[in-house]
Order: C-alpha cells, then sequence, then structure tokens
C-alpha cells in the first residue's frame, strides 16, 4: 500500500483537489486497492469545512466528487503514517516542516516538483483562479503517478 498525504495551507483548495484528482487517475490505472491518499492543512484555520465551492464545481466538470472531505490538520505522527507528503507550494513545505520537525526519509516535495516544470501551484483562495489550479495539479499528478508507478515498480 502506498499512502500518499497531500498538504496546503487550509485543506478546502488545492489539497483536496489534488486527493480526489489523484484517487480519479488510481481508479482509471486499476490500482485503487494500492493506495491510500488523503489530504491536510497545515494551519487550523479552516478545520472541519467542506472543500470549498470552486474546486468542488471544477472537479465536477471531470466527474470527480469530493463529497465527504472535510479539513484536516496535519498532525507529527502524520509523517511516520506516509510515504509521500506533498505541499503545494514553498511555504506549505515549511509550514510542513514547522509540524513533523524534520524529514529524514525525504517524503517531503512540492506536487511540481514531479514535473519538468517545477513550481509552486498557486492559491486560489487568494487568485481566484480555479482553472489555473486544476490545471496545474492535474499536470502534477500525473507526472508524480508516472514517477512512483516507476519507482515502486508497476511500470
Ligand atoms: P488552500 O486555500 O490552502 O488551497 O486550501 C486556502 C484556504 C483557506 C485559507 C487560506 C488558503 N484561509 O486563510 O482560511
Amino acid at each position: 500500500m502506498i499512502k500518499i498525504l497531500f498538504v496546503c495551507l487550509g485543506n478546502i483548495c488545492r489539497s483536496p483537489m489534488a486527493e480526489f484528482v489523484m484517487k480519479d487517475l488510481v481508479e482509471k490505472e486499476n490500482l485503487a486497492s494500492e493506495f491510500y491518499i488523503a489530504s491536510a492543512a497545515t494551519s487550523s484555520e479552516e478545520i472541519g469545512n467542506p472543500v470549498h465551492h470552486g474546486t468542488r464545481n471544477k472537479l465536477k466538470e471531470f466527474g470527480i466528487s469530493t463529497a465527504g472531505k472535510c479539513a484536516v490538520q496535519l498532525k507529527k505522527k502524520d509523517y511516520e503514517n506516509y510515504d509521500y507528503i506533498l505541499g503545494m507550494e514553498q511555504r506549505n513545505i515549511a509550514g510542513i516542516m514547522r509540524i513533523v520537525g524534520s524529514d529524514p526519509n525525504k517524503k517531503i516535495k512540492r506536487l511540481l516538483d514531479y514535473s519538468p516544470n517545477p513550481r509552486d501551484i498557486a492559491d486560489p483562495w487568494f487568485t481566484g483562479d480555479f482553472e489555473v489550479t486544476y490545471n496545474d495539479v492535474k499536470e502534477g499528478c500525473q507526472a508524480f503517478l508516472d514517477a512512483i508507478l516507476k519507482a515502486e515498480g508497476f511500470k
């Protein structure tokens, strides 16, 4: 079982988008049973709140539901429980490190570090642009899936 945790600031826009896009990609590869995929926030701001309507509406265009997801905060012990902990932007990496303390197993990266063009994913909470964020999340999840299928011996 490959355990993946996506992390952003609030866990209502970008990291749940990545969580449900990634679940959709592994389902399409018929590999859902090989993965445990979740998402969390570095801040406590939105704990318990549902996914932002901007993310919900964008994913609905692709037939992807986020039903049942509420924001949770990253915990120190999540470091042991996950194989990959992926932030959306450099600021999230700093927030993750504040909570988990250190990264001896090199589990912590930005999602788009897996793309040929490594970069931050803009926060649509501030930009209002869920289209740009979706395109970046999709590119990152596809690149990450290709990389782990190779690394974990599926391909
Ligand atoms: P996210 O967006 O990190 O992509 O979920 C945000 C959502 C809420 C807040 C900030 C960013 N907030 O400050 O409440």
